[in-house]
């Protein structure tokens, strides 16, 4: 079977956030959007034909566990991420931020500290400051050429009195897959310190290189100290439907999980979300390896066009997600002028660095699942409204 991710497909009009809400999110209308993390592709065909399936029946009450999902999920778990769980474990959640709000209020009290690391995905401060509770940001260090994880600077900021961390694994912004003596480092320093982890793994089928490494797999101790956060809306692009699982291994914490989940009204799973699901992990692996072929093909021509054309920005190449960090900073711009020059000169909309915290200042987040032409076009632009600038 073969999979054409080269077709343009017009989502305009479709009522979707990346196309249609340009205008109500950066205040410029026409630009040519590789922002929000989805994707411009259609789901798998048996993702479709579930979905014509089950709205095809016609009765749309109230759910239950979608036949074959659990299964299915847990099959996928097994073979792509060496991790065996069981039934019990699993909780359908109506997505992974309204997850970590809900894991955010069962595990932690108003005016709690709770540790990201920076720079970090804007919904996690959202979600803890939102909640009243407090971020307590550890910057990433670049070393190597690489980053990594600032350990001495983790070990401090835990003992200054911390009860969860958000583990982001693969890492957004920055596609680091991290390795198992990264996360076993990380993790003894939690545990040893009864720091919850809260690990989202949305990104961890999206692996360009290395092996993701579910964070509970690696000791029983990592297990009874946390919980995964994970779906198949990055994976098959699904992020509409509003289905995801929180998988906790440690009977205590999940019934204190569900007990915030039920309170807060969602008890009963999408019943659209979950077909889709139960159809993407049952059959969408051909796919996937597929779409990872194109993301491949699609970040070598990134850093290609990068190299050739626009040596004033510079990428780490991402090892997971499709998304890439750029660091602008030799543009010699401040965060507005980024933002100006990018929106309005080159009419391309990509995500502000500085939203994902201090160390963001000078980067933008660029997505690349779109079409290969899309993403000439966003680096065609850039090229022509740079040299415009420099008056060339
Ligand atoms: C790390 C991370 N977590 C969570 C989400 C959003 O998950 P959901 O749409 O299920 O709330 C995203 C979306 O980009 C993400 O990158």
């Amino acid at each position: 079977m073969s999979y054409d991710f080269n077709r343009v497909i017009e989502r305009r009009g479709s009522g979707c956030m990346k196309w249609d809400d340009t205008e109500d999110y950066f205040g410029v209308r026409d630009v040519l959007p590789l922002w929000v993390a989805d994707m411009d592709f259609e789901a798998p065909r048996e993702v479709r034909e579930a979905l014509l399936k089950r709205a095809k029946h016609g009765i749309y009450g109230y759910g239950a566990r979608c036949p074959g999902l659990y299964e299915a999920q847990k099959e996928w778990l097994k073979r792509r991420w060496g991790w065996e769980i069981e039934d019990s474990w699993l909780t359908v959640s109506p997505g992974v931020i309204p997850a970590l709000i809900m894991a955010l209020r069962a595990f932690t009290e108003p005016g709690d500290r709770v540790a990201l690391q920076t720079p970090s995905y804007p919904p996690f401060f959202a979600a803890v400051e939102k909640n009243g509770r407090q971020v307590a940001a550890i910057p990433l260090k670049v070393e190597g050429g690489r980053y990594q994880m600032d350990f001495p600077r983790l070990e401090e900021t835990l003992d200054a009195g911390v009860k969860l961390l958000i583990l982001c694994s693969p890492h957004n912004p920055v596609g680091r897959v991290w390795e198992e003596e990264e996360l076993r480092r990380l993790g003894g320093i939690c545990c040893r310190r009864r720091v919850l982890v809260v690990s989202d793994e949305i990104h961890g089928d999206i692996i360009l290189s290395g092996r993701h490494i579910p964070f509970p797999l690696l000791s029983p101790e990592f297990a009874g100290n946390s919980l995964v956060l994970t779906s198949t809306s990055k994976t098959f692009n699904l992020a509409g439907l509003q289905v995801s699982s929180t998988i906790i291994p440690n009977p205590e914490l999940r019934r204190r999980y569900r007990h915030v989940q039920q309170g807060s009204g969602f008890s009963r799973p999408n019943i659209f979300g979950q077909a889709a699901a139960a159809a993407a992990y049952a059959h969408g692996e051909p796919w996937l390896e597929a779409l990872l072929e194109h993301f491949r093909g699609n970040l070598q021509f990134f850093l290609y066009y990068l190299r050739e054309h626009l040596p004033e920005l510079v990428v780490i190449p991402p090892e997971g997600t499709y998304l890439v960090w750029m660091d602008c900073r030799r543009l010699g711009m401040d965060d507005q002028e980024l933002r100006d020059f990018f929106l309005k000169e080159a009419g391309v909309a990509f995500n502000s660095g500085h939203t994902f915290g201090p160390e963001g200042r000078g980067f933008l987040r660029v997505n690349l699942a779109c079409p290969r032409k899309v993403l000439e076009e966003a680096l065609g632009r850039v090229q022509r409204a740079l040299r415009a600038r420099k008056g060339q």
